[in-house]
């Protein structure tokens, strides 16, 4: 098996300018939940380097850790991802699930080792199950995952009813949370409370995307909410497109760029620390076209990290992304757009092709980066901008058919902005 190991030096570096040199992207589609388990490489996407197959073997922590349920497919509805941790030496990567209380069904998936030196130390396994299209919408599930030797404790997931097929849910966003896990486990846990039907979180997940330890403190923070619901993301600047991203998620498309239709919404989740802005330019914006073209009349959501409209004077505004997507968010009349980035909470007017518009006719930039990361104080007054705090918050969108009710909270529970979108 080949091992993927990242240069030493790419660890050390703290700033935001070096990305790892990886091969262009595969010209081939990417195959929504792909039921081929590779292992996952530095520039994503598929992988022709195929994954340890299940094995009834056990190493000295075999007890699956960081249990998490995914949504590999544009479709969550049919099917699911399932993503565990143990020591490197233990190969069982099975699942037993079944509707309700039952865990009468089986499926093997497989694993992979990650990480560390060259010497093996400091080795990662992450094991990963696919159930592409073999489950039934709006049905709830329990399963575990390991082997018979070392099972996880039993979770329950319920999928949701087919898109369009239902107009009523809720979503809790936050973003950067890198370096203090401490108040991204509390977001977590006050998001939950919400009883969300998934999380976004607009990246910088950790401060370096190589460093395994941070991934786990991130996961470990949140306890066992994301074996329960999906955490959807954006890759960040501080994700460095480390082997490690790709290795904790089980998304759609290259995991960089993918598109989720959950009830009326189209989802789009954007890449925008790249290794070639032709990604940004060209790839990025097809998806667009694809994913929103296709759900003309839903509500349409983008995600990504490096906002094009922010007051806040750390980043400001990433002006040559506006540039090659605002006019894709004005075509096809996006509704929102989430980003992170500058540490703070911000909200714009609604803006069509640059400039201030009523609200019925524009979209409003949401920056929601404050998920832990150190807080960014300082904001200029700009004309699209309408609220700015800088403050450690969560964001909770209610959708309805006809409009989307979005509330910021801060950590003590206080509301520090709400608005209406309507459809
Ligand atoms: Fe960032």
């Amino acid at each position: 098996m080949r091992l993927v190991l990242l240069p030493v030096p790419l660890i050390a570096l703290v700033g935001c300018d070096f990305y790892p040199e990886a091969d262009e992207l595969p010209s081939v589609p990417y195959l929504d939940c792909n039921p081929a388990i590779g292992v996952p490489a530095i520039s994503g996407g598929p992988s022709d380097v195929p994954a340890d197959a299940h094995a009834e073997s056990y190493g000295a922590s075999p007890f699956p850790v960081r249990v998490r349920y995914n949504w590999p497919s544009y479709d969550p509805s049919k099917s699911a991802a399932f993503l565990w941790s143990t020591d490197v030496d233990t190969l069982a990567s099975s699942i037993e699930y079944g509707v309700g209380d039952a865990l009468d069904r089986t499926f093997e998936g497989a694993s992979f080792r990650f990480g560390g030196g060259e010497d093996g130390e400091g080795d990662h396994r992450v094991h990963e199950v696919r159930l592409c299209g073999l489950l039934e919408p709006g049905t709830t599930y329990s399963y575990r995952v390991g082997g018979p030797e070392a099972w996880s404790q039993t979770y329950q997931f319920t999928t949701p009813q087919a898109p369009g097929t239902f107009d009523a849910f809720r979503v809790a966003i936050s973003g950067d949370a890198r370096g203090s896990y401490e108040s991204w486990g509390t977001i977590v846990a006050a998001m939950d409370a919400f009883d969300p039907d998934f999380f976004m979180f607009s990246g910088d997940m950790v401060d370096l995307g190589p460093d395994q330890g941070e991934w786990d403190a991130f996961f470990d923070a949140a306890g066992d909410v994301f074996a329960r619901r999906p955490l959807l993301p954006a890759h960040g600047n501080h994700e460095f497109l480390a082997v490690n991203y790709f290795a904790q998620f089980a998304l759609p498309g290259n995991e960089e760029w993918y598109n989720i239709r959950f009830g009326d919404l189209s989802m789009v989740s954007l890449n925008d620390t790249v290794r070639d802005f032709d990604h940004v330019e060209f790839d990025a914006v097809a998806l667009m076209n694809q994913a929103f073209g296709e759900n003309p009349s839903g509500w349409k959501v983008a995600m990504h990290h490096q906002p094009i409209y922010s007051t806040c004077t750390t980043h400001g505004s990433y002006e040559g992304l506006r540039e090659v997507w605002e006019p894709a968010f004005d075509a096809h009349e996006v509704h929102l757009v989430f980003a992170g980035h500058n540490h703070i909470y911000e909200r714009s007017v609604p803006i069509r092709a640059g400039e201030q518009v009523p609200v019925e006719d524009g979209t409003i930039y949401v920056v929601s980066g404050g998920a832990g990361a150190p807080l960014y104080e300082e904001s200029d007054a700009e004309w699209f901008g309408d609220v700015a705090n800088p403050v450690e918050h969560f964001v909770i969108a209610d959708f309805t058919a006809t409009e989307a009710t979005l509330t910021a909270y801060d950590l003590a529970g206080n509301v520090i902005d709400t608005f209406v979108v309507p459809r």
